[in-house]
């Protein structure tokens, strides 16, 4: 059965997604939707057949998968719409998922699944394994660019730690930049309990996250050395292709890895 999909942001990582599905043919697009219509209107010109633009609320019943790729303040309307549907729904921009205890409850009543790539970071494996009681500590450094953070920090000449604080408060500070914190604590021992440093460097043209986890089971530390997306450089490639990677793993017959 060819499943279809309806993506919300036709972003950097919305334009990658579209072109995987094109060419892979193992899927159909629905619908797409984005706040910007010039940005359908660009994207209308690749295509040799149409793809309606449509408001989520109006994508086709037969959307079998909802991907939103757009920005922390779409996550709580594309949750809802696909999952009081039954569907499946992936999230980029996981900050738009913390802080909201009342969509939890509303996630974990639904018929629906969510599903939340590991997008531009590595080391949920280790940190879903190992019980939680069993984590003593889970740390994440992240250096970037002056650039690629917001516009408060554009004059920075030398590295400098900007923030040292938890991850609910990384993502109330930073939506756009730090979706990696809140993923991880989502993953692991929640948002207060997730140490979170930012470091900004104009040394650097790549967005690098380190995660230190302490556990009863060993100590570990994943550096991620994300080039950023040509399209977006706010954006690592890995996270697009993580995101096609979980839709086209899909429908495997084999699981590897956790
Ligand atoms: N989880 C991760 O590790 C990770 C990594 C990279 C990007 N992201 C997140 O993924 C999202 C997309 O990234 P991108 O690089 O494609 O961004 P982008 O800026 O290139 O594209 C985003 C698109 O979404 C549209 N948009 C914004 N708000 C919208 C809304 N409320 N409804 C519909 N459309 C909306 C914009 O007009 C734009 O076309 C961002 O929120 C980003 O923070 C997450």
């Amino acid at each position: 059965m060819i499943l279809k999909v309806g993506i919300i942001g036709l972003g950097a990582i919305g334009n990658y997604l579209v072109e995987r599905i094109i060419e892979s043919g193992k899927f159909e697009l629905s619908a797409v939707y984005d706040i910007d219509e010039s940005r359908y209107n660009e994207f209308s010109k690749t295509l040799n057949s149409p793809i309606p633009l449509l408001p989520i609320s109006q994508f086709p019943d037969d959307t079998n998968i909802f991907i939103e790729c757009a920005s922390v303040d779409a996550v709580e309307d594309v949750v809802k719409e696909g999952l009081s549907r039954g569907k499946t729904v992936i999230i980029a921009s996981i900050g738009g998922l913390l802080d909201k205890p009342s969509l939890w409850d509303f996630i974990n009543l639904s018929n629906g699944k969510l599903m939340l790539p590991s997008c531009a970071i590595g080391g949920l494996d280790i940190i879903k394994a190992i019980p939680k009681d069993d984590i003593e500590e889970l740390t994440l450094t992240t250096r970037k660019n002056p650039k690629s953070l917001t516009e408060e920090y554009s004059n920075i000449e030398s590295e400098v730690e900007i923030f040292s604080s938890n991850a609910g408060e990384a993502v109330k500070k930073f939506p756009r930049n730090i979706n990696v914190a809140a993923l991880l604590s989502i993953a692991g021992i929640g948002p207060e309990r997730t140490k979170v440093k930012i470091i900004a460097d104009p040394y650097v043209e790549r967005n690098i996250h380190e995660v230190f986890i302490k556990s009863k089971s060993g100590n570990y530390k994943i550096t991620c050395e994300n080039f950023p997306f040509e399209n977006n450089p706010k954006s690592s490639k890995l996270a697009a292709q993580s995101i096609w990677a979980s839709l086209d793993h899909m429908d495997s017959h084999i699981s590897v890895g956790l």
